[in-house]
């Protein structure tokens, strides 16, 4: 009953319902339409209640809701099956494992209200505190033939520096390569594609791209390296309509992506914040002081090693062997 309430309430969000209508249309008593309001308010829904006129669902409510998230979603497959939890370790975990236990659809999106053990790429992890961010992963099949996964991190990255600009045109979020984005010098935002392979077919048979965003409060211990999209957008609930319109730009994305990469390519590289800049690449056996210079057609990094006895070098890098040292702190502007 109390996921009907929660319908009713959420459908005239902004407007008051009495108890009495709540019960009448659920065929209830007031008393339990009473307590189970008293239970959404406890678990974090902001109910208003109104002594002569009823209930209110706040517009500035932040919970995570398909509702919510289907008001603003455009896309056709991605988000086609919304699925909310109030806590997992990982939601890409998560997805690894309903993959195994059976058939589930393309474009299945699955979102948290916190994680236990959110990941990050290279085994670290993703702080993903109740309701302080918007964790979010999504379940795709690619299209037969399709090998490029970093440009599938590239485009998921393009999408939710275009999702997060349209909340507020003068931020604009840059992107380090691969998978972190950040405002300022500090990162709010990492994405974690994996994909599951077929072994018989030697096929990649689903990927699983995860998008964490901090969105409401951070640790001190973090503030110096992250942010959090509160700092810079006003608006009080943004994480329903953030999720839908990332899955918006995506789905357009990898359309786009399966036609060319050319264009994504072009305006990854127009968000890039470390071209032309010196960087530190740690391929985990060593780190080298390189220049980035370019992005290929399959999203690899071109850059030229700058000193030791390969200086001079032009070199090639793949996402999956390197990662570039994660804060501001280790670029050099030339
Ligand atoms: C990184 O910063 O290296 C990537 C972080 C990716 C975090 C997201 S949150 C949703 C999904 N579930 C996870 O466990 N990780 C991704």
């Amino acid at each position: 009953m109390k996921k009907l309430i929660l319908k009713i309430l959420e459908e005239n969000k902004g407007t008051p319902i009495s108890g009495g209508e709540l019960a009448r249309q659920l065929n209830v008593s007031r008393n339990a339409v009473w307590k189970n309001i008293n239970s959404l308010k406890k678990e974090g829904y902001k109910i208003i209640s109104l002594k002569n006129s009823g209930y209110i669902f706040s517009n500035d409510n932040d919970r995570l809701s398909e509702l919510e998230i289907k008001k603003y979603l455009k896309a056709r497959v991605l988000g086609s099956k919304i699925d909310i939890r109030q806590t997992v370790n990982s939601t890409n975990n998560e997805l690894k494992t309903v993959k195994n236990n059976q058939n589930i659809e393309n474009g299945y999106t699955l979102l948290s209200e916190e994680q236990t053990d959110g990941r990050g790429r290279r085994g670290r992890s993703f702080l993903s505190e109740k309701g302080q961010g918007l964790y979010m992963s999504i379940y795709f099949k690619p299209e037969a033939e399709f090998k490029d996964f970093t440009l599938i991190t590239i485009a998921a990255a393009i999408s939710v520096c275009k999702a997060v600009e349209s909340f507020s045109p003068s931020i604009s979020p840059k992107i380090k390569w691969v998978n972190d984005i950040f405002i300022g010098d500090k990162k709010f935002c990492g994405i974690l594609t994996e994909v599951v392979f077929n072994a018989e077919e030697n096929t990649a048979d689903t990927i699983i791209t995860g998008i964490g965003i901090n969105t409401g409060s951070l640790p001190e211990c973090l503030q110096e390296f992250a942010c959090t999209l509160s700092d810079f957008i006003s608006q009080a609930a943004i994480r329903n309509e953030l999720a839908a319109k990332i899955l918006n730009e995506f789905e357009q994305n990898l359309i786009d992506l399966q036609k060319n990469s050319s264009d994504i390519i072009k305006e990854y590289k127009s968000r890039l914040f470390i071209l032309n800049k010196h960087v530190i690449a740690n391929n985990f056996k060593e780190k080298i002081i390189i220049k980035a210079i370019d992005i290929d057609n399959k999203g690899r990094l071109k850059a030229e090693i700058i000193d030791g006895k390969n200086k001079g070098k032009i070199i090639t890098l793949s996402s999956a062997e390197v990662s570039l040292l994660s804060c501001e702190k280790y670029l050099y502007t030339n």
